[in-house]
């Protein structure tokens, strides 16, 4: 591990900044939603999202730095899955899969708000507003601003241009499909070099691209800090100046929570912490560090998933919610969502088919065939590894890189050649090491931050020394195995950084964006809806067993204090 960087005086200045808005001094109380009460206008307009459902959709408007209102206005989109009645309703609840999830496309919050909140919602008695939103640097171009990075005008537009800069960089024929941008063929050391040249160009390219168009200006207000401050402002206007921030994040998602933490902790009513990622990793290692132990955490847990698949008790096997059996559907999904976050290029699947690990692999976790279904062959299986979507709107730019490297706090230096040595012995190092993942690896976007010549107005350190005021409204859940999130925190790591948190480690299986079974529902639920937690250390063990003794909820009420709204 590299060492920290040293602390940084200037991200100090901006973590004092107040995290109240002076302007709003009165109280309008909590019920007063979408009713302005005060003589400024609101600063969001919201409607159902389309005839007939109850989740509504709005944009909010908040100020492109937070700190030079002179920088002009963006744009925020959110989702609302309001409250059964304004007459009982206490308030809000943040949700956040990630950042926009890691894994998924730009996908509009109320698509995952209407799929995923309805359990979280009965369980708190329709008494919250539940708020999903996409954060800065995601989302479509004019309606979020700053919405995702576009460097190609469509698929046609990237293929050409990567066809382009294979013939620049070598003399040899690129060997990938001009389709689908996948490789024909098992990729060699001198192919990564090369691709590694390829992509620092495109960054390039892209970022003049953009400044052409006069939209440069606008990568600097994309970070995790300025997301964390909208994410206030809602608050505000929401619940009333200063109103307690309820907070559940997920895997990335948690980032949100220990940026708020950090920024505002004043503001902090209830944070659910749900198998955090490590904050001091996320942006003080660089990033393609990051990447070698990432994939190494990933490559790890997939072999986990074999060992179990192929065991007698094979529990952490299958979906949270499906049924407990070695379930092939359940691993291809897993894989093809570790390769598309973590995996800079594709392989034809004629590629796959002669990785012999993981074929080993796949006849491990068949070796009942009784009990497996889904996939005839180990061919229709790999096949369908590569069936996740190439063309999004995210894949025809750099997917996250523009917000977790504009977080990143070690600055671009783009003439450091000891940097890039070290960069190019990591990808040549890693290049054959987890074949569990892909036969060769090379690191999407979001670990090539040393391409990216752009950081966040805000910036904000976890290592540097602070007065950490402990938060004793902090919920951490750790889970004992998650094939979707690396560079999460230990159980010893998450006690320092979280002091006072409630902890509760080696919970069952790892879910995928809030998609929780009961027993890990009912928990954060009661937590957020009035801090209760288990008195039992190892709550949830096993999901599953505990999912049939769980009785019918009883919609008691207690009040706690200040906390409520
Ligand atoms: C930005 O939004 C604020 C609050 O909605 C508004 O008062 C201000 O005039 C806007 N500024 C610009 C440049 O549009
Ligand atoms: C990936 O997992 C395999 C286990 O099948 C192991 O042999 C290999 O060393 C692992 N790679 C890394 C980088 O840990
Ligand atoms: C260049 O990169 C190396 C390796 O990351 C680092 O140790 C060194 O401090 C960097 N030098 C400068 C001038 O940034
Ligand atoms: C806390 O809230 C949850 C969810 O609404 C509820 O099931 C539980 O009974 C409540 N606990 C107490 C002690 O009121």
């Amino acid at each position: 591990m590299p060492s920290l960087p040293k602390f940084l005086p200037s991200l100090l200045a901006s973590v004092l900044l107040a995290c109240a808005i002076p302007t709003l001094a009165a109280d309008p109380g909590p019920n007063l939603r979408d009713d302005p009460g005060l003589a400024q206008p609101l600063p969001y307009k919201v409607a159902p999202c389309r005839e007939g459902t109850i989740i509504e959709c709005g944009i909010f408007t908040v100020p492109l730095d937070w700190h030079d209102p002179s920088a002009g206005n963006g744009s925020i989109v959110f989702a609302r899955y309001p409250a059964a009645s304004q007459g009982t309703r206490k308030g809000t609840v943040f949700l956040h899969t990630g950042v926009s999830s890691w894994f998924s496309s730009d996908r509009a919050p109320q698509i995952d708000l209407s799929r995923q909140a309805g359990a979280l919602y009965k369980r708190l008695n329709g008494e919250y507003d539940l708020v999903m939103w996409t954060p800065r640097g995601r989302g479509t171009p004019g309606i979020s601003v700053p919405g995702t990075l576009a460097c190609f005008e469509d698929s046609f537009d990237k293929s050409v241009y990567y066809q382009e800069m294979a013939w620049r960089e070598s003399e040899a024929p690129s060997d990938w499909d001009e389709e689908t941008l996948a490789w024909t063929r098992r990729q060699t050391a001198d192919d990564a070099l090369i691709f590694h040249r390829v992509q620092q160009r495109a960054v390039i390219d892209c970022v003049e691209n953009v400044q052409d168009l006069g939209q440069g200006d606008m990568l600097r207000y994309v970070g995790t800090a300025a997301t964390v401050r909208d994410m206030v402002a809602m608050a505000d206007a929401f619940d009333g100046p200063n109103a307690q921030i309820r907070f559940w994040g997920a895997q990335p998602g948690s980032l949100v929570g220990s940026y708020l933490q950090k920024l505002c902790p004043e503001r902090i009513g209830r944070l659910v912490m749900d198998d955090p990622v490590d904050p001091v990793s996320y942006n003080a290692v660089p990033s393609y560090l990051t990447w070698q132990a990432a994939i190494a955490i990933a490559n790890n847990s997939v072999a986990m998933l074999e060992e179990s698949c192929a065991s007698d008790k094979p529990a952490d096997c299958s979906f949270p919610g499906g049924p407990p059996r070695p379930d092939m559907a359940f691993l291809a999904l897993s894989v093809m969502l570790l390769r598309q976050d973590l995996m800079g290029w594709r392989n034809q699947y004629v590629v796959d088919l002669q990785n012999s690990r993981y074929h080993q692999f796949f006849d491990a976790v068949r070796k009942d065939k009784s009990v497996t279904q889904n996939w005839q062959t180990f061919e229709e299986h790999t096949k369908s590894l590569n069936r996740y979507p190439v063309h999004d709107l995210a894949a025809l730019g750099l997917g996250e890189m523009p917000i977790v490297c504009g977080d990143a706090l070690y600055e671009h230096t783009p003439d450091n050649e000891t940097l890039r040595a070290a960069v190019e012995f990591a990808l040549t190092e890693s290049l054959h090491s987890v074949p569990l993942l892909m036969s060769s690896a090379f690191p999407s976007w979001r670990f090539l931050c040393h391409l990216w010549p752009i950081r966040a107005v805000e910036r904000v350190s976890f290592s540097a020394p602070q007065e950490q005021k402990p938060v004793q409204e902090t919920l951490v859940l750790l889970r004992k195995l998650d094939p979707w999130n690396y560079l999460r925190v230990s159980d010893t790591a998450a006690r320092e950084l979280w002091p006072g948190a409630h902890v509760f480690a080696n919970l069952d299986f790892g879910p995928f964006m809030f998609n929780h079974n009961n027993c890990n529902l009912d928990l954060i639920a009661s937590f957020l809806a009035n801090g209760t937690v288990p008195e039992e250390p190892s709550p949830c063990e096993n999901g599953d067993e505990r999912r049939q003794q769980i009785r019918p909820a009883r919609h008691k009420r207690t009040h706690k204090g200040a906390l409520e709204l």
